[in-house]
């Protein structure tokens, strides 16, 4: 008798914590509306990245069918606005002989002079923007752009995020360094690095 009275009791609770779910589900419209508004945290955790990279500026970029964050570039440039100093096209102020030229830290140590010199990627007559190699205009925040052009492989796998470096979090808003923040394109080249760690195997191959 007392075990039956238990029982119901039991049930009674049960269904009690069922409709409260119930009710609970009740408080948003749709499904649709209930995934956007829990998915934002998970038990008073965040589940999205923006708070790994509100202290970033970024800006959103789409290529091909890729759409993410990259931090923003122009506030980053020591130099920039490059026609401050650059009020006439590059023709008319170029220094020519062995007077010091303006820009004389920059040196480019990347691909070799047939292909490439500084106004392959810089645009003469309008400073404060990169060009492609047929002339076209290109952002100093869009310059991954002008790496596309030549380093296909590099580039393609970047979009996908196999190459560079994601930031923030796994959950959205994808956010990712993009090319010049690892890569000077003056002199990109990073040089192969031993592992951290000791390595017997590595130790006897250096010998
Ligand atoms: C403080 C002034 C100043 C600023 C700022 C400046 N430049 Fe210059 N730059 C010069 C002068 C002057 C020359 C021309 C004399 C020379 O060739 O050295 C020059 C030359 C150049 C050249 C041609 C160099 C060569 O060897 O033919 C490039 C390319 C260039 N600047 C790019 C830039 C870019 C890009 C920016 C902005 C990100 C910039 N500059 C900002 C003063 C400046
Ligand atoms: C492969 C393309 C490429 C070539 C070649 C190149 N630049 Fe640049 N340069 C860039 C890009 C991209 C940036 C912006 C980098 C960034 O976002 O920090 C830049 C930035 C600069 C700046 C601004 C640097 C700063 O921090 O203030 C100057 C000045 C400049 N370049 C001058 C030159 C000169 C002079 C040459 C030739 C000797 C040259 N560049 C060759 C792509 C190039
Ligand atoms: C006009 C073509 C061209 C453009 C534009 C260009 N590169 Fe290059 N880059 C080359 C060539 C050619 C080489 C040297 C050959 C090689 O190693 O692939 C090279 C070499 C490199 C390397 C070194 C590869 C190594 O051996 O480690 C890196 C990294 C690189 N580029 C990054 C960039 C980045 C980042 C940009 C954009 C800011 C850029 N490149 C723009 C043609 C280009
Ligand atoms: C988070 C940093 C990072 C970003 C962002 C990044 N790279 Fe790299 N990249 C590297 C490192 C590190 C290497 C050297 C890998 C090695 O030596 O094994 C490299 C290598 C390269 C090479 C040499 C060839 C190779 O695969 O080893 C090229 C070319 C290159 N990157 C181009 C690019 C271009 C173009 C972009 C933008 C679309 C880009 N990288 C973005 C870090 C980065």
């Amino acid at each position: 008798m007392y075990r039956n009275i238990k029982k119901i009791g039991f049930s009674f609770l049960l269904a009690f914590l069922f409709l409260s779910c119930k009710n609970e589900d009740h408080g948003y419209h749709s499904v649709m509306d209930k995934i956007e508004g829990e998915g934002k945290s998970y038990k008073g955790v965040s589940v999205s990245s923006e708070s790994y990279i509100d202290h970033i500026k970024t800006m959103e970029i789409t290529t091909g069918e890729h759409t993410f964050l990259i931090p923003e570039r122009k506030s980053k440039i020591k130099s920039y606005k490059c026609t401050e100093c650059h009020a006439k096209p590059l023709k008319e102020t170029q220094l020519t002989g062995s007077a010091k030229k303006a820009h004389w830290d920059i040196g480019i140590v990347h691909a070799d002079k047939n292909t490439m010199n500084c106004i392959s990627c810089h645009n003469g007559d309008v400073m404060d923007e990169l060009k492609s190699l047929t002339g076209n205009p290109i952002d100093f925040n869009n310059s991954y752009i002008l790496c596309s052009q030549c380093h296909t492989k590099q580039f393609k796998d970047w979009e996908g995020g196999a190459h560079g470096k994601r930031i923030g979090g796994w959950a959205p808003p994808r956010a990712a360094l993009t090319c010049v923040n690892c890569h000077n394109p003056h002199d990109p080249h990073i040089a192969s690095k031993w592992p951290v760690r000791y390595n017997s195997v590595k130790a006897e191959e250096r010998k």
